[in-house]
């Protein structure tokens, strides 16, 4: 097995410095776009066989290091009783957004191997169709970014009706919190009691808060997620979108990576948080589309700021934009490991 990723993971010396890129099962694939183009992408998520199947697709024609379960952040939500949909313009919604106590009371914590039964199959599937060719990354939201959904009933500027009841209502917080914090530590778990070899936990909207308000209202979950996990013997990846300035709290999470975005150098990421974890990212996707002679020089940037961290997994700073030209994230893999090859 290339062991690559999971040797980064946990600092250890490795051959090439690993790579695989966030959102890399996705709309830039035209080979996404067939398999996607049998139903709607709810509709895909829930279908094992085909979820494993553009799950794998970065695999082969990339070349990545990991490959990650093909699901969203969302699914565990809809499980937990909030009907879920996708629009083609709008983006995810919540019809019913959580407000007030009887909605949190509403929500029920799901059994995962019978509620989101088809998450576990693809984890399973995955494994099998893999056959340890590179390990599997499985993830959930991070609390806070999924309660932002769940209470603006969408994707939102502001995070008016959020920080409206953190504020306002921090009891009500709370007690949502706890639930989606519960249901993601069972989520989690049974995704790697199905084989999952690694977890990120993504914390994208984490950025829009204040450090105090993060110490107190987003990371308290993710530290009870981090330390419930600990038995279960895989690395776990915190992503804190927009992040720079939360580095020192990030830091005390637990998690064994932290996920870095591209607005700080990855040298100054390493000088904030030391030796005690790795670090994961962190190129702008919009530097895909830089030529390639200048696209190399920021790749051997980040790869020569990686080296002083206690490992270093190659990622883009958030998602692949479906914009990009496969060809372009064909040639950052090659790049990453043509110029870290020991
Ligand atoms: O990384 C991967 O390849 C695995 C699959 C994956 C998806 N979503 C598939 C997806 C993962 C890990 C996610 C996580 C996710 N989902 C996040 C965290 C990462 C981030 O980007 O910050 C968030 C915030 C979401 C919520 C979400 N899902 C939004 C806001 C949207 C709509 C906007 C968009 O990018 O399309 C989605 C839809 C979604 N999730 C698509 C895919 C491939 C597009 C669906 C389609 O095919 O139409």
């Amino acid at each position: 097995m290339n062991t690559t990723f999971l040797q980064a993971c946990k600092g250890e010396p490795v051959q090439h410095t690993p790579i695989w890129i966030m959102r890399q099962a996705g709309r830039y694939l035209p080979e996404y776009h067939k398999v996607r183009s049998k139903g709607t992408f709810l509709e895909l998520c829930k279908t094992p066989e085909l979820a494993a199947e553009v799950s794998i697709q970065p695999v082969d024609i990339l070349g990545v290091d990991a490959a990650i379960l093909f699901s969203d952040i969302l699914v565990p939500l809809e499980a937990m009783g909030l009907p879920l949909e996708f629009h083609e313009k709008h983006g995810p919604l919540f019809p019913e957004p959580v407000r007030d106590r009887a909605a949190v009371d509403r929500l029920i914590i799901p059994d995962p191997e019978t509620d989101l039964k088809f998450v576990m199959d693809t984890i399973r599937i995955l494994r099998r169709e893999l056959a340890d060719k590179v390990p599997l990354i499985g993830f959930s939201g991070a609390p806070f970014t999924l309660a932002t959904y769940v209470i603006e009933g969408g994707s939102s500027k502001s995070y008016f009706q959020t920080k409206k009841m953190m504020y306002a209502a921090p009891e009500l917080y709370r007690a949502l919190l706890d639930k989606i914090t519960e249901c993601t530590i069972l989520y989690l778990k049974a995704q790697a009691a199905a084989g999952a070899q690694a977890l990120q936990i993504f914390d994208s909207w984490a950025g829009v808060l204040e450090p105090c308000d993060f110490a107190e209202f987003a990371l308290p979950y993710v530290k009870r997620i981090v330390a419930a996990l600990q038995g279960c013997g895989v690395p776990i990846i915190y992503f804190a979108n927009n992040g720079a300035t939360l580095l020192d709290l990030a830091k005390t999470s637990g998690a064994d990576v932290l996920g870095i975005d591209w607005r700080i150098p990855l040298r100054d990421a390493v000088a904030k948080v030391g030796q005690g974890v790795s670090l994961q990212g962190n190129l702008d996707p919009c530097a895909l589309l830089l030529p390639p002679d200048k696209l190399e020089k920021r790749v051997a940037g980040i790869l020569a700021e990686g080296r002083a961290a206690r490992g270093h997994i190659f990622n883009l700073g958030h998602g692949i934009l479906p914009e990009t030209p496969p060809e372009k994230a064909k040639l950052l893999v090659e790049l990453v490991h043509r110029l870290s090859q020991k």
